[in-house]
């Protein structure tokens, strides 16, 4: 069957990358094929995807592959392969044995689909979305890591329920690494246009920033064996769909700088036009001398991940 939908491909079948799927068919967004090494797992879970369609009302396909073949001609691929953190992990202690796998996923990457946008979303995330830039040799606005999605969604959750009202009444900007050093920036959150700083306390307010910056921690507590997978993968949809429609959407990713910000040569999370092109503008906000201590503190510890990055590895 031939159809003009565009195709959507997801490297790694695991709890993200699965849920990312989910996410994606609900909405029925593109059609999509996952990608595991694990051998009849990509396969099993895309047939069950398709089982429930009748119940879901989703019309996409969905297909599962162990061979990378099977992304050619990716309109977005999606890397969401390697470890998850467990307790007492950052997410830099994944970098070592994440990084062979994004190397991996990138060389199928640029041999079988040269013209897609990549969505970077395995920690550390934004030293996996440089491996990921470095062995495609892809533009730059085509190589974007999610973190700042997710880190906004967390803050805006926080902060909706501080307030008793709808999540989705509060828009948040949240920029840096995806580390515990990232930078919730309060004075460019609203809530239905309302200054979050005159709704609330600012001792408050520095609760929930501070507890965004733990939120991937707070669930890798609970859950012990894992990390969080359900708002990274509704992050991760959200600029699948942003890509796949050339939405212009106004978001935080992680993207690679040339100055804006003062740093170059990193990824790091800051606002974006998110489009068909992939990152197609990056905004740069007026910070005051405190915000922009913080993201060079931020900035620094992903360049520390970078230094790590050449030791173990070498492009090409
Ligand atoms: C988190 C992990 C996935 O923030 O980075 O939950």
């Amino acid at each position: 069957m031939s159809t003009t939908r565009k195709k959507v491909s997801v490297i790694g079948a695991g709890n993200v990358g699965a849920t990312a799927v989910y996410y994606i068919a609900e909405k029925n967004i593109a059609d999509i094929v996952m990608v595991d090494v694990v051998p009849g797992m990509p396969q099993g879970k895309a047939a069950d995807f398709m089982h429930a369609a009748p119940s879901r009302n989703y019309h996409v396909t969905i297909a599962g592959s162990n061979d990378f073949e099977a992304i050619t001609d990716s309109d977005v691929v999606v890397m969401t392969a390697g470890m998850a953190r467990k307790p007492g992990m950052d997410r830099m202690d994944l970098l070592k044995i994440n990084v062979n796998i994004a190397k991996q996923a990138a060389d199928a990457i640029q041999q079988y689909a040269p013209n897609a946008v990549v969505i970077a979303v395995s920690n550390p995330l934004d030293v996996i979305a440089m491996v990921c830039l470095r062995e495609t040799g892809f533009a730059l606005k085509r190589v974007i890591g999610m973190a700042g999605i997710l880190d906004s969604t967390r803050f805006q959750y926080f902060i909706a329920e501080a307030l008793g009202v709808l999540p989705w009444d509060v828009s948040a900007m949240v920029l840096g690494g995806h580390g515990d050093s990232m930078v919730p920036l309060p004075r460019y959150t609203s809530v239905g246009g309302f200054a979050l700083t005159e709704l609330m306390e600012s001792d408050r307010i520095e609760e929930l920033v501070n507890r965004t910056r733990t939120g991937g921690a707070e669930i890798v507590g609970h859950l012990k064996t894992g990390s969080a997978y359900y708002a990274p993968a509704a992050s991760t949809a959200k600029m699948v769909e942003a890509v796949v429609k050339d939405e212009k959407r106004l978001v935080a990713a992680s993207a690679y700088l040339r100055g804006q910000y003062g740093h170059r040569d990193i990824f790091l999370g800051v606002p974006v036009l998110l489009g068909a092109n992939g990152v197609e503008r990056i905004y740069e906000l007026d910070l005051s001398e405190e915000e922009q201590r913080a993201l060079d503190d931020s900035a620094e510890q992903v360049r520390q991940g970078v230094v790590t990055l050449e030791e173990i590895y070498s492009p090409g």
